[in-house]
C-alpha cells in the first residue's frame, strides 16, 4: 500500500487524473474503472482538461462503472449513467461503446450482474480501478458485511448512505434501496486501486481502512491484501493516520522511476 497526501483535494484530484493519464497513454486500450460521487469531481475536471489541452486519447480505452442505482432509468438526473455523461463521456472521444455503467433498470438482475463480470474479464480485466470511500468504508457499495470476496451483485444500502445521497433525489424517501455494484472481489482482480479520500469527514475510516484489521465491517479494509493500491488524500483525510511520518518520508524519498 501506498499513502500519498497532497494539500488539498484538488491537486490530488489532478495528481490522480495524471496517474490514470499515464496508465492510457502507456496502454491505449487500457480498461479503467470509474466511480461516482463528490470525491472524483476534480479528477474528471482534470482528466477533461488533459483531452482538451494534451491530446490525452480516450478513444480505445474500455471503461467499467462501479455501481448504479436499481430501478433508475439512464437519463434520471441522479443516476450515475447521467453523472458519467455529464463529468465525462460527453467532453472526452471514448467510444460509447466500450463504457460500461451497471444497468439499473435490468430485467434479470442475476443474469445481468453475471454478464458485467463477464464482460470485465472479456475486456481483459481492469488496468486501473478508481475509487471513493463511504463514511461506513464502503468501496463501490459495498456496505458493511459486504463478503470480502463477492462479485457484481445486488445491494441494500443502508439508512446512513440512502441519507448522504438525498441531496442529489431531493429527499431521502425518493433514494432507492438498491444497487448493483461491483463486489470487493470483482475490485480486487483490479490491477492496480487508487482510492481517493478528501476532507475531514473521512478520515476516521481512512485510518480504519489503511491501519485497521481487515474485516467486513469495513469492506476497503480489504485493499490492503491488494498488491497495488495507492491512497491518495488530501490533508484532512489523512489526519488520523498513526504512520502519517512515515507515508510522507516515503513519498518525499521516491525513487525518481517510481515517481508519478
Ligand atoms: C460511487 C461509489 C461510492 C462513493 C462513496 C463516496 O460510485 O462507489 O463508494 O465513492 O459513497 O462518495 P462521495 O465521494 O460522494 O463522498
Amino acid at each position: 500500500m501506498e499513502v500519498i497526501i497532497q494539500p488539498d483535494a484538488e491537486s490530488a484530484g489532478l495528481l490522480a487524473a495524471r496517474i490514470v493519464a499515464s496508465v492510457i497513454r502507456d496502454k491505449p486500450h487500457a480498461v479503467v474503472g470509474f466511480p461516482t460521487g463528490s470525491t472524483p469531481i476534480p479528477f474528471y475536471a482534470h482528466l477533461v482538461r488533459m483531452h482538451r489541452e494534451e491530446g490525452l486519447d480516450f478513444s480505445r480505452i474500455t471503461t467499467f462503472n462501479l455501481d448504479e442505482f436499481v430501478g433508475l432509468p439512464h437519463d434520471h438526473p441522479a443516476s450515475y449513467h447521467a453523472y458519467m455523461d455529464k463529468h465525462l463521456i460527453r467532453h472526452v472521444n471514448v467510444a460509447r461503446d466500450r463504457v460500461h455503467i451497471p444497468d439499473g433498470m435490468a430485467a434479470d438482475i442475476p443474469s445481468y450482474c453475471r454478464k458485467y463480470e463477464d464482460d470485465i474479464r472479456t475486456a481483459g480485466g481492469i488496468d486501473i480501478q478508481i475509487l471513493g470511500i463511504g463514511p461506513d468504508g464502503h468501496i463501490g457499495f459495498n456496505e458493511p458485511t459486504s463478503s470480502l470476496g463477492s462479485r457484481t451483485r445486488i445491494k441494500t444500502l443502508t439508512r446512513q448512505t440512502r441519507r448522504d445521497n438525498a441531496v442529489e433525489f431531493g429527499s431521502e424517501d425518493k433514494v432507492p434501496f438498491h444497487v448493483l455494484t461491483m463486489g470487493v472481489g470483482t475490485i480486487l482482480d483490479s490491477r492496480m486501486i487508487l482510492l481517493l479520500a478528501f476532507g475531514a469527514k473521512k478520515a476516521e475510516i481512512v485510518a480504519r481502512t489503511v491501519e485497521g484489521p481487515v474485516a467486513a465491517l469495513v469492506p476497503a479494509s480489504a485493499l490492503q491484501l491488494h498488491p497495488q493500491t495507492v491512497f491518495l488524500l488530501d490533508e484532512p483525510a489523512a489526519a488520523g493516520l498513526s504512520k502519517i511520518d512515515y507515508y510522507r518520508y516515503v513519498y518525499e524519498h521516491k525513487p525518481d522511476w517510481q515517481k508519478y
